[in-house]
């Protein structure tokens, strides 16, 4: 007892927990946080303890706990109850080094945030990317229009414009996207990688001639057509493979993994290296931005192709319909190719009404997949729409509406912070860009109701990222080599980061 007083006094100045608590307010399915003129809580920066000394963050369901620090040490006397799992951390055997994790600037989530005063706008992007926030590391830019814009548009929508002459922006990017973008790299904590992607060209540049529908770019290789594409400054091309769905609702453009290639080798590589970006050594040039289903598919095609594989840094993968397609692809594609996975798209819907305002289901399926998927080689992931509205919009494209991690009320005059956006504080405000995963005994330690990952950061910290789905309190019994053991309460239903140094 006097000996953790003693450790408590020295510890001080550290100690004091200037974060301001979450507001809370309950609905039907859980509890969020009320930011508004007067109130926004947040989290306080990381701060380094001394040896021995483990701190522990805390968000719970039941307990309402939001980012709760306590202090523990190695070999200490806690005995806490519950189902024992015994990890041991295996400190100098290092796997894929992160990139981050953060949100996408979609037009909707651009939009919301839009409504609110200075003030609020600013506590929200303090939110995600301040020191006192999430500190996220990555930000995905739609290019042009998405299912998650108001209206269905490009850059030039004048037909057959082959000189480009009323290519502009417009004021989703001018009013809102721009400015929230220049405000988020002001507020970061760290230095922000963004990225864009692109949902469709013209629709004059398509062989349908919309911007939804099965559809691909006109003519081929070498044509005017591709050409254009490439100018209008396209990078990673969204959902592919939906481009060949007759039906698909929003914007999109068909390219099979040949025609990527093809592109990459004969357009975007040679004359983005030529405009002074040397990809992938200064600029990432990502492929496929599509379901896990396809990585097998178009890695085959594309990087291993001595050609295109000499332009592209890494694979961006979305989430959706993948279950048939284990994680473990991941791991192979990693360890061939050695270039980088890159999660660039996940996003949850409630049920009938999207939302699902204070829902910690949809934070524990964030939580389950950032886990399983950062044991499977994948170096980071990217949430989709950072803000929607009450209804899980604005989007032009019909029933396509999801939950995100801050929504923003009808009048503007407060915005809610979901347990999704904990659940990813959780992640990102410790699993910082640089940072190595961990080998642990057992490799995969857990179940897929109790999980432990485990990071080395580049401050030389460590950093592990449990969560608990299941209804009673579990014990972790962490063993780290030279340090000792110690044993952990992991309450019912919650998510809890660690950091020693
Ligand atoms: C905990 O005990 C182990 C084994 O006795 C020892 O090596 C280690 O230094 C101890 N850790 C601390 C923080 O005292
Ligand atoms: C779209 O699909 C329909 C039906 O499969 C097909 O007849 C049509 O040629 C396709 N259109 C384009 C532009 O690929
Ligand atoms: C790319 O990186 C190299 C060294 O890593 C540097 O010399 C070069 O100037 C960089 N180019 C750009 C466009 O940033
Ligand atoms: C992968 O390619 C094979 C052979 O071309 C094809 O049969 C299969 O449908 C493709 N898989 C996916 C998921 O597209
Ligand atoms: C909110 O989203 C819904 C669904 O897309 C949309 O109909 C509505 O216009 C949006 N409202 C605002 C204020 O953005
Ligand atoms: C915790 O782990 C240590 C070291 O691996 C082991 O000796 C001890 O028996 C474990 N404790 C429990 C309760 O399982």
């Amino acid at each position: 007892m006097l000996l953790s007083l003693l450790v408590l006094g020295l510890l001080a100045p550290s100690l004091i927990l200037a974060a301001d608590p979450c507001n809370p307010r309950y609905y039907p399915d859980g509890m969020v946080c009320v930011c508004d003129e007067l109130w926004c809580d947040t989290i306080d920066p990381l701060t380094p303890t001394p040896n021995g000394i483990v701190q522990i963050f805390e968000s719970d369901r039941d307990g309402n706990k939001r980012f709760v620090r306590r202090l523990q040490s190695f070999n200490g006397t806690e005995d806490p109850i519950g189902q024992v799992w015994n990890v041991i951390l295996q400190p100098t055997q290092l796997h894929q080094e992160m990139l981050g994790i953060g949100g996408s600037f979609s037009d909707a989530a651009a939009l919301n945030p839009g409504r609110l005063s200075p003030k609020m706008l600013r506590d929200a992007y303090t939110s995600f990317y301040g020191a006192t926030g999430a500190e996220f590391a990555l930000g995905r830019i739609t290019i042009s229009g998405s299912d998650f814009s108001t209206r269905p548009y490009s850059y030039d929508d004048v037909a057959e414009d082959i000189g480009l002459d009323s290519f502009n922006l417009v004021d989703e990017d001018i009013s809102f996207k721009i400015p929230q973008l220049k405000l988020a790299r002001e507020l970061a904590a760290q230095d922000v990688k963004w990225y864009g992607s692109s949902w469709a060209p013209p629709a004059w540049m398509k062989t349908n001639g919309i911007v939804n529908g099965n559809g691909t770019l006109r003519d081929g290789p070498g044509s005017a057509i591709w050409v254009l594409f490439e100018i209008l400054g396209q990078v990673v091309q969204n959902e592919p493979m939906t481009g060949f769905s007759e039906t698909f609702p929003w914007n999109t453009c068909g390219f099979t993994a040949a025609m990527e290639r093809d592109f990459i080798v004969q357009h975007l590589g040679p004359n983005l290296r030529a405009a002074g970006y040397n990809t992938p050594t200064n600029f990432s040039l990502m492929i496929l931005d599509h379901d896990r289903a396809h990585v097998q598919n178009w890695t085959e095609t594309i990087l291993a192709d001595p050609i295109s594989n000499e332009f592209v840094a890494g694979t961006a993968v979305h989430w959706y319909f993948s279950e048939q397609v284990p994680m473990s692809v991941y791991d192979e594609i990693v360890a061939r190719f050695n270039k980088f996975v890159l999660l660039t798209e996940a996003s949850m819907v409630f049920g009938e009404d999207p939302v699902g305002l204070g829902s910690w289901y949809l934070a524990e399926t964030y939580m389950q997949d950032i886990a399983s998927t950062t044991q499977h080689s994948v170096a980071g992931w990217t949430d989709w729409n950072l803000a929607l509205n009450m209804s899980g919009g604005p989007t032009w494209a019909g029933a396509s509406e999801r939950s995100a991690p801050i929504i923003v009320s009808d009048d503007a005059s407060e915005f809610y912070k979901m347990p999704m956006y904990y659940a990813l504080a959780h992640w990102s405000k410790f699993v910082v860009p640089g940072s190595r995963r961990m080998a642990t005994v057992p490799v995969f330690p857990g179940t897929s109701d109790f999980r432990v990952t485990a990071f080395l950061r580049p401050d030389g910290g460590v950093t592990i990222v449990s969560y608990n789905m299941l209804m009673e309190d579990q014990v972790l019994n962490l063993t780290v080599p030279n340090k000792g053991t110690i044993k952990i309460r992991v309450g019912a239903k919650s998510f809890n980061s660690y950091l020693y140094y």
